[in-house]
């Protein structure tokens, strides 16, 4: 048997209408899985969850929601008999220094970032664990950043939010060993990569005059970066691992998937 396949399993990704969500679940797909497309774009969600096929559903759901959770969870359960596979990815980036960040835009950050992240773990858990509406165990695994290791210039908001997520995912890790619940929890820290958020955090830094354009921008980011950008596929292929039977004895690790960002 191949361990990195994910046949029989099923994958809940939030955030998975477009970008990095989007390209985790063509991989989990690709892997044998039955994936839940779960965003706040209906439109997006439900095109991306009809491109896949008969073994995506698309369900609706506001990470900052506990109800919206409960649902949606239910509903990979109702709809493919359990859940295995809970990707914590729906995230937004604030751009701001922290001289000028409100204290609004610093607790919607760290709201969908962070208590988004907490809820997606919580239900999982609650799901996964034995005698719970799955009860097979699994992998939960939270899509940090890069930003989430160390600090970046108008990202302060953003890195309390992903450092946040890093240790979250530690403690789930511990609590899900330590109870025996068959649970596995890594978090994943991509570096830049240009999705609408990437094209964004670029736009940002002329928005703030921290580059004079974006072609310094993109050449500054493309420098931090030891061999250049990667794509989408690269951070879904990290996810694909973690999640599979191959990662059985990883728990409890930060995944840097950034061509050497953190490293430099
Ligand atoms: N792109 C990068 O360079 C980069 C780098 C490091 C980490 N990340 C992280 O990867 C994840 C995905 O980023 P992306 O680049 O694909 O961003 P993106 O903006 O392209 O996509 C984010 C998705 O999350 C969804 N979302 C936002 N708020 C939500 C909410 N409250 N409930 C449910 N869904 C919600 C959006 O609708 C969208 O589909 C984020 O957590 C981000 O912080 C991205």
């Amino acid at each position: 048997m191949n361990e990195f396949q994910l046949d029989g399993k099923v994958a809940l990704i939030s955030g998975s209408a477009r970008g990095l969500g989007a390209a985790t679940a063509e991989a989990l797909h690709a892997g044998g899985a039955k994936v839940v497309i779960a965003d706040v774009l209906d439109g997006e969600g439900a095109q991306m969850a009809d491109r896949i096929g008969a073994n995506a559903l698309f369900v609706h759901l506001d990470v900052t929601r506990e109800a919206d959770w409960e649902a949606a969870i239910a509903a990979a359960v109702e709809r493919f008999g359990g859940i295995d596979v809970v990707v914590n990815n729906a995230g937004i980036e604030t751009t701001s220094l922290l001289e000028n960040c409100t204290l609004e835009e610093f607790d919607r950050t760290l709201k969908i970032n962070v208590s988004g992240v907490f809820l997606g773990v919580k239900h999982a858990i609650r799901a996964m664990k034995p005698g719970g509406a799955s009860g097979r165990g699994g992998s939960i695994v939270n899509i940090s950043s890069g930003a989430g290791l160390k600090g970046s210039l108008g990202l302060g908001a953003y890195c309390s939010s992903k450092g946040a997520v890093r240790l979250l995912s530690k403690a789930a890790a511990v609590e899900c060993g330590r109870l025996g619940y068959g649970i596995r929890v890594n978090s994943i820290h991509p570096g830049l990569i240009k999705t609408e958020m990437g094209v964004k955090t670029l736009n940002d830094y002329v928005r703030l005059g921290l580059m004079p354009d974006e072609a310094t921008a993109e050449q500054a980011f493309l420098g931090a970066h030891l061999i250049g950008f990667g794509r989408p596929q690269d951070i879904a292929n990290g996810v694909r691992y973690l999640a599979s039977d191959a990662a059985r004895w990883i728990t409890g690790i930060e995944l840097s998937i950034d061509g050497g960002y953190f490293a430099a």
